[in-house]
């Protein structure tokens, strides 16, 4: 029987094949350890010399790392294995020799990793990282679309900017000049007024200089939308869809958390509702905690933002930002107008900025004053403003960081492991 690896527990004491690769091996003369991947799962081959022919067993101890492979043999449990099964060999079939495979199990430098990423995604962790990765995507699909929502593709060249000018990535398009999106966020508004409830999942670009172990220069962002939501409609929302993937991953990814030796007992605190503290309060915390100098109107760095996580053990929501540090389409608090209804969602531990969100401007005059302040003329911003002329309402929404989110659920340092070609100042190889 044909099967992979994520399947064996079916076949317990019968005979499978297995297409792998060979990760790693140990032999004796009288014993191979065979550590076997197939993408699905990994699992230990044992091939003793005794009950296999002398041909299958020499080319065991002669199989070298990565070299591909049909395995044939008896499945059986086994409770030493995190996995709980071992594969007893009764014949090896050679499929292709890999010759010195550049990633041994030694220890090797991150920019050599990165130069390899093509290889380095073999690896034990880089798959448990991917894995996880994968069921936070399909835990964002599965929680928008049981709750009402429209997935809705916004475009990736665009000419109207979002975010600010500062980091687009410019491209010809034609006779025109076009940049690449750094959010869809413009566009996810015009959706909201034609489904109501609506979220978009796709890359973004930003030419930021930061080099970070939180910037990537090219990430992907899930960013719903929602009319006739507030700011704290919005924000219940967030609370109860973060809860639900670092939920999805314990559930579902038991295995690629032990691998990566994460702290369970911190993901298990992840349960809505979360903390909220405004930014002003934000700002007297820091001022407790030692930093001094840090005066209202400024924008909080990585070393503020980790500052106050410490002082919460769930993602924290630090709202009401002044407004002038903030994007022009924000809405600013009824109550006090040098504030907007705004938040930004820090995770624990030190991942910093996980989400970005805010109620908009649904007030034609007030956005027809701010395009003035930001200098937002031409073509390319008329559509956004006619969304405020026909039935505007109030609405929401917010921005989720796909990679920085995977860094904090999987609790790896940096997000250039959390995708699978990271796009970083200095790469964009392989
Ligand atoms: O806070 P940001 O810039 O928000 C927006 O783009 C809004 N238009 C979203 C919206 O309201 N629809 O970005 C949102 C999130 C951040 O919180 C962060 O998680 C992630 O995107 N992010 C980055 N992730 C990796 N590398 C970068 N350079 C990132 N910049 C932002
Ligand atoms: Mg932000």
């Amino acid at each position: 029987m044909k099967t992979t690896i994520d399947q064996v527990s079916k076949y317990v004491g019968e005979e499978v094949t297995i297409g792998a690769w060979l990760s790693n091996k140990r032999s004796s003369g009288k014993i191979a350890f065979l550590q076997l991947r197939d993408g699905s799962g990994f699992i230990q081959g044992v091939v003793v010399k005794a009950e296999v022919s002398e041909e299958t067993f020499q080319t065991a101890k002669n199989l070298t790392q990565e070299s591909s492979l049909y395995v044939t043999g008896t499945v059986v449990e086994d409770t030493r294995s995190p996995f709980g099964y071992e594969l007893q060999v009764k014949s090896v079939e050679l499929i292709h020799e890999s010759v010195d495979f550049p990633i041994t199990p030694k220890e090797h430098g991150t920019e050599f990793l990165m130069d390899h990423r093509h290889l380095w995604l073999r690896s034990k962790k880089q798959h448990a990282i991917m894995k996880i990765r994968n069921e936070i995507i399909r835990a964002t699909y599965n929680f928008f679309n049981e709750s009402g929502y429209v997935k809705i593709d916004p475009p990736i060249l665009t000419g109207s900017a979002a975010e600010g000018t500062t980091e687009l990535f410019h491209t010809k398009y034609f006779d025109e000049e076009a940049f690449l999106s750094q959010s869809g966020q413009l566009y996810m508004e015009a959706a909201a007024m034609a489904f109501g409830k609506v979220f978009s999942f796709g890359p973004t670009f930003r030419a930021e200089k930061s080099k970070t172990r939180r910037h990537l220069i090219e990430f992907w962002m899930i960013e719903p939308e929602m009319a006739f939501m507030d700011h704290e409609d919005s924000l219940q929302v967030q609370e109860q869809y973060v809860s639900y993937l670092v939920q999805s991953v314990l559930d579902n990814c038991k295995l690629e958390l032990t691998t990566l030796e994460r702290d369970i007992s911190k993901l298990d605190k992840i349960k809505a509702p979360f903390p909220r503290i405004t930014y002003d309060e934000a700002i007297d915390l820091l001022k407790e905690k030692g930093f001094t100098d840090v005066e209202w109107g400024e924008d909080f760095g990585a070393p503020h933002e980790t500052a106050i996580a410490e002082s919460f053990e769930k993602p924290v929501f630090i709202t009401h930002y002044p407004a002038e540090i903030k994007a022009f389409y924000m809405k600013p608090d009824p109550n006090r107008p040098e504030v907007v209804l705004c938040a930004d969602l820090i995770a624990p531990e030190g991942y910093g900025e996980m989400i970005g969100g805010s109620q908009r401007i649904d007030d034609l005059e007030l956005m027809e004053q701010r395009y003035k302040e930001h200098n937002l003329t031409g073509d390319a911003y008329q559509w956004y403003l006619e969304l405020r002329k026909y039935g505007s309402v109030p609405h929401s929404g917010f921005g989720l960081g796909l990679e920085r989110t995977v860094a904090w659920i999987s609790g790896v340092e940096h997000v250039r492991e959390t995708i699978p070609f990271p796009r970083l100042l200095n790469r964009l190889y392989p």
